[in-house]
Parts: structure tokens; C-alpha cells; sequence
């Protein structure tokens, strides 16, 4: 079944009376299957962040058309499209976007919260995702008293509790060190493999990208390649290295990129 679908989206900035437009997304056309775990990657300014604006909503394309468990988001109206968010969508950002004047907890369960979910199922939610995420120690405490991996590992429990068609990330990896940057991946991977949770994500770093099953690869607001991990994430990671080569672009990860 297909969760996502993007055919010919094209996002161009800027207005015809200022004369100044740029076409950061050129007729780009994106599947993802339910149980998919994709990454998108690109060069510096290829339309990876644009993408994802269309995708979560953020931003309206110029043209094309989003859908989204079968459903066109531009079809909805304000509130609608506000629920839509909220229930089909999760999101992962670099810098974590937890609430600081709420517990680890208490960012993990909002979502539930705000649809009235009954406490005993919010409970049982919560524990579950916890273990799996190697956070259940740290729930009752405040994110400034836990470090970066585990604001992190709570962003994504916070994305997934409510079960999502799919979470968006974008750079996700960005602000961690490789240690956590590992254990961030090797819980989507859990969280992708075991529950099945549908994941898209943009990121810089061949090492996150490497736990991928997918890897489109975006040029120019066009999509340049594809491919597809083997049962072999070392070797994935090498074949990353040399697509992004073939790539070209300003690739800053890649001279210094973490190694195995
Ligand atoms: N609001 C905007 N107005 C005008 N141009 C924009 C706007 N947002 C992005 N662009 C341009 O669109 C192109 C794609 O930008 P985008 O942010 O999608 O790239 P990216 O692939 O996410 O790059 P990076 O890897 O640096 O995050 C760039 O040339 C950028 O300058
Ligand atoms: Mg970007």
C-alpha cells in the first residue's frame, strides 16, 4: 500500500512582479510503501528541506499534487488540515523541538494528550515505546537534565506514539555525536523493522543514511538515483559513499563521514 505519494511536485520561490524566481523542486516524483524506511539525499541546496515542507504541509507546492494515506492535503481546510497533521503525520527535527517546561514524558505522550486518549492506554504506550527506545530511566526528567541522544530518542518516541502513515525527519542526526547519531539510528531501525513504522528521512550523513532501506537521491530539485540496501548495512554505507561521489555537489559530511 502506498503511504506517500508525490507525483510532479514542483515548488518554485519567489514572485513573476520581482522578477527573482528559483525552482527548487522541478517535477519530483516520490512513492513510499507502507513499512518503507527511505532516505533522501542531495547537495547543498538541492530541495531536500523544500521537499519535506511540501510533504509535512509547511509549504503549498507550485504544482503537483501530495497524497498522503490516500488523502490530498491542499484539499483540506485550515482545521482540517491541522488534524491531518496531527494524526497522520510525525515529525523529527535536528534541534529536537522538545516542550522545556514539560517532563520527557510529558513531550512523548502530548500528542495523546491532545486527542483524549485514555490514561491507562497513554500509560501502556508510553512504557512500551520507552523500552524500546532505551529512555524508560528518564521520563520523569526535565529535557535540559538528559543529553542530547536521549532529547533526541524522546523526539522520536513523541513522533511515533500516535502511530503515524509516516514520520518525516529532517537531518535528525545533525546535532548528535556519532554515538548517539548510532543509537538514534539503531532505534529507528528497531522501531522501522519491529512495528513497521514508515519512515522518511532527509539527512547529509552516509552513516544515518546507511540505516536506510531506501536511498533516493535528489539533484538540481530532480531526482537523480536510486538505491537499495542489501542485507548488508557496511556495504550499503560504501555504496552510499560512491553514489554521493558520482552526485557531486558540496557535500561537507563526506571528506570527514563516520566510519564503521
Ligand atoms: N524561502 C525561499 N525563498 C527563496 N529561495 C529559497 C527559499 N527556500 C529555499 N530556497 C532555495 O531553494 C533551493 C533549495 O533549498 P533547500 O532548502 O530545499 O535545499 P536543501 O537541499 O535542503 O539544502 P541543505 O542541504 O543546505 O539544507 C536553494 O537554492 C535555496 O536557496
Ligand atoms: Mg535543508
Amino acid at each position: 500500500m502506498n503511504v506517500l505519494k508525490a507525483q510532479a511536485l514542483s515548488k518554485i520561490y519567489g514572485t513573476k512582479q520581482s522578477n527573482v524566481t528559483y525552482r527548487a523542486l522541478d517535477h519530483f516524483d516520490l512513492e513510499v510503501e507502507a513499512g518503507e524506511f527511505v532516505g533522501v539525499m542531495g547537495p547543498s541546496g538541492s530541495g531536500k528541506t523544500t521537499l519535506l515542507n511540501l510533504l509535512s504541509t509547511i509549504d503549498r507546492p507550485t504544482s503537483g499534487r501530495i497524497e498522503v494515506n490516500g488523502i490530498d492535503p491542499s484539499l483540506l481546510r485550515n482545521k482540517e488540515l491541522a488534524l491531518f497533521r496531527r494524526r497522520k503525520l510525525g515529525f523529527i527535527f535536528q534541534d529536537f523541538n522538545l516542550l522545556e517546561t514539560l517532563s520527557i514524558k510529558e513531550n512523548i505522550v502530548l500528542p495523546l494528550v491532545l486527542d483524549n486518549v485514555k490514561v491507562a492506554d497513554i500509560e501502556r504506550k508510553v512504557k512500551e515505546l520507552a523500552e524500546v527506545l532505551g529512555i524508560a530511566h528518564i521520563l520523569d526528567k526535565r529535557t535540559y537534565e538528559v543529553s542530547g541522544g536521549q532529547q533526541q530518542r524522546a523526539a522520536i518516541a513523541r513522533a511515533i506514539i500516535h502511530e503515524p502513515a509516516i514520520v518525516l525527519a529532517d537531518e535528525l542526526t545533525g546535532n548528535l555525536d556519532s554515538k548517539a547519531a548510532k543509537d538514534a539510528m539503531e532505534s529507528l531501525r528497531r522501531l522501522n523493522e519491529e512495528q513497521g513504522t514508515t519512515i522518511l528521512m532527509v539527512t547529509h550523513d552516509p552513516f544515518a543514511a546507511s540505516y536506510c532501506r531506501r536511498i533516493v537521491f535528489i539533484k538540481d530539485g530532480k531526482l537523480f538515483s536510486e538505491i537499495r540496501r542489501g542485507t548488508n548495512r557496511q556495504a550499503f554505507f560504501q555504496q552510499i559513499l560512491d553514489a554521493l561521489s558520482v552526485l557531486g555537489g558540496n557535500f561537507d559530511d563526506v571528506a570527514n563521514a563516520r566510519q564503521e
